[in-house]
């Protein structure tokens, strides 16, 4: 790893990833190719640690000419795929952009790779990795006495957005299998800490308790999530480029599976005790119970054994650890709430998604 192609590194866990990446490996130069959607800003991306090693492309991963140039002059010899439309709710209302950018921005990524790498250029398959960011939603949902997904689970995706990313993880292990390319996946779960765009479940609620806003909880609030502390997601995938072999998937998880409703009361009480001149104590008065999500997963459990055994990683967050760092990011942060929640749609899309839930804003 040493000229690395970072799609999606103006979101949530790229731009963390960027950061964690040019702090920890003083040899490795980074460009980031990002379409800057309305989940990428360069508000993430500021005051990197070392900038001279940093350079930003904007740009589509479906633009194969741009993909090709970029792998070719500057002699890329890793790829490490984040970018994605991300959020589940989003699918569901509009599933064409979650195929065109997860399976055809793939696919080309894929398809460009085969050609400059293997083709062309002829490079020698130990210095390359194409590494594919993945998520557990791949698998479907759990049974509450099913055991937790491995790296043999099959594939059951429920939502647009899982089946999208199901479609790319087979085609990336197609690439492998069929034309040799190095690959790595890591299937990892739901991610929280800094940057994360306010849309999903953690800023959310942070969001709109610190400003007294109501706190939609789909359903009876008893879904099963596992959640990772972003950096500890970012520790797992340098450890998979670094020292995983290729042509293998790594299940990456936090090993805790809290429900939706305790995540929620957590937050709060942390949020009662690093404000308590708040007009709005408890913060946990502000929950409300919405209509749920069309075809919500129940549950997901996460079997961390493969990645603890080969490569000697676990997560290093509690639950409680990681809330607490987060919300005090997302207090010190407000400027960059107040600049990522000001762009593109994402005021008619909160109106979009939780008007017909039927909560009282
Ligand atoms: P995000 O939505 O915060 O960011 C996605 C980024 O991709 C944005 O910067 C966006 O501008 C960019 N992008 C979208 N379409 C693009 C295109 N056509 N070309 C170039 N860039 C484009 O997402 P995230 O939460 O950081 O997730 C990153 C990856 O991790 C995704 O592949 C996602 O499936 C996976 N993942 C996320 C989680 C999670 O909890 N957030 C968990 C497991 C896996
Ligand atoms: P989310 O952050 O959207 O991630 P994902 O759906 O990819 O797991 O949601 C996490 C969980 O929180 C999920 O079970 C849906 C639930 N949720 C709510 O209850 N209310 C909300 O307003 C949101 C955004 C999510």
């Amino acid at each position: 790893m040493q000229n690395v192609l970072i799609t999606g590194g103006a979101g949530f866990i790229g731009s963390n990833f960027i950061r964690h990446v040019l702090e920890n490996e003083p040899e490795v130069s980074v460009i980031n190719l990002d379409a800057l959607t309305y989940a990428g800003s360069l508000e993430n991306l500021k005051n990197l640690p070392a900038p001279d090693r940093y350079q930003f492309v904007h740009g589509s991963i479906t633009d194969r000419n741009l993909v090709e140039m970029l792998l070719r002059e500057n002699e890329i010899d890793t790829i490490i795929h984040f970018a994605a439309e991300t959020h589940v709710d989003r699918s569901i209302h509009g599933p064409a952009e979650f195929v065109d950018t997860n399976v055809v921005g793939t696919f080309v990524l894929l398809e460009s790779a085969r050609t400059i790498w293997l083709d062309k250029m002829g490079r020698a398959l130990d210095d390359l990795r194409f590494h594919h960011i993945s998520t557990d939603e791949v698998f479907g949902s759990l049974e509450p006495d099913d055991p937790p997904f491995s790296e043999t689970t099959p594939y059951a995706p429920n939502s647009p957005y899982a089946a999208s990313k199901a479609a790319s993880d087979h085609l990336v292990r197609s690439y492998g299998h069929t034309y040799g390319l190095p690959y790595s996946i890591t299937n990892c779960s739901n991610n929280y800490g800094p940057y994360q765009f306010p849309e999903k479940l953690i800023p959310l609620m942070i969001s709109n308790a610190i400003n007294g806003l109501p706190l939609p909880i789909y359903g009876d609030g008893n879904q099963i999530r596992d959640w990772l502390y972003i950096e500890d997601h970012c520790q797992a995938i340098r450890d998979v480029i670094r020292r995983g072999s290729p042509g293998e998937t790594y299940i990456v998880g936090g090993d805790l599976q809290p429900t939706n409703i305790e995540v929620v009361k957590t937050l709060c009480e942390i949020l009662d005790e690093c404000l308590p001149g708040s007009n709005h104590l408890p913060h946990e008065s502000l929950i409300e119970y919405v209509t749920d999500r069309p075809g919500h997963d129940r549950r997901y459990a996460m079997d961390i054994s493969k990645i603890n055994r080969e490569l000697d990683w676990k997560p290093s967050h509690s639950l409680s650890s990681g809330l607490l760092k987060t919300v005090e990011w997302y207090l010190e942060n407000q400027d960059w709430v107040a600049a990522i929640s000001a762009q593109g749609d994402y005021q008619d899309w909160i109106k979009t998604n939780y008007q017909a839930r039927g909560g009282s804003k």
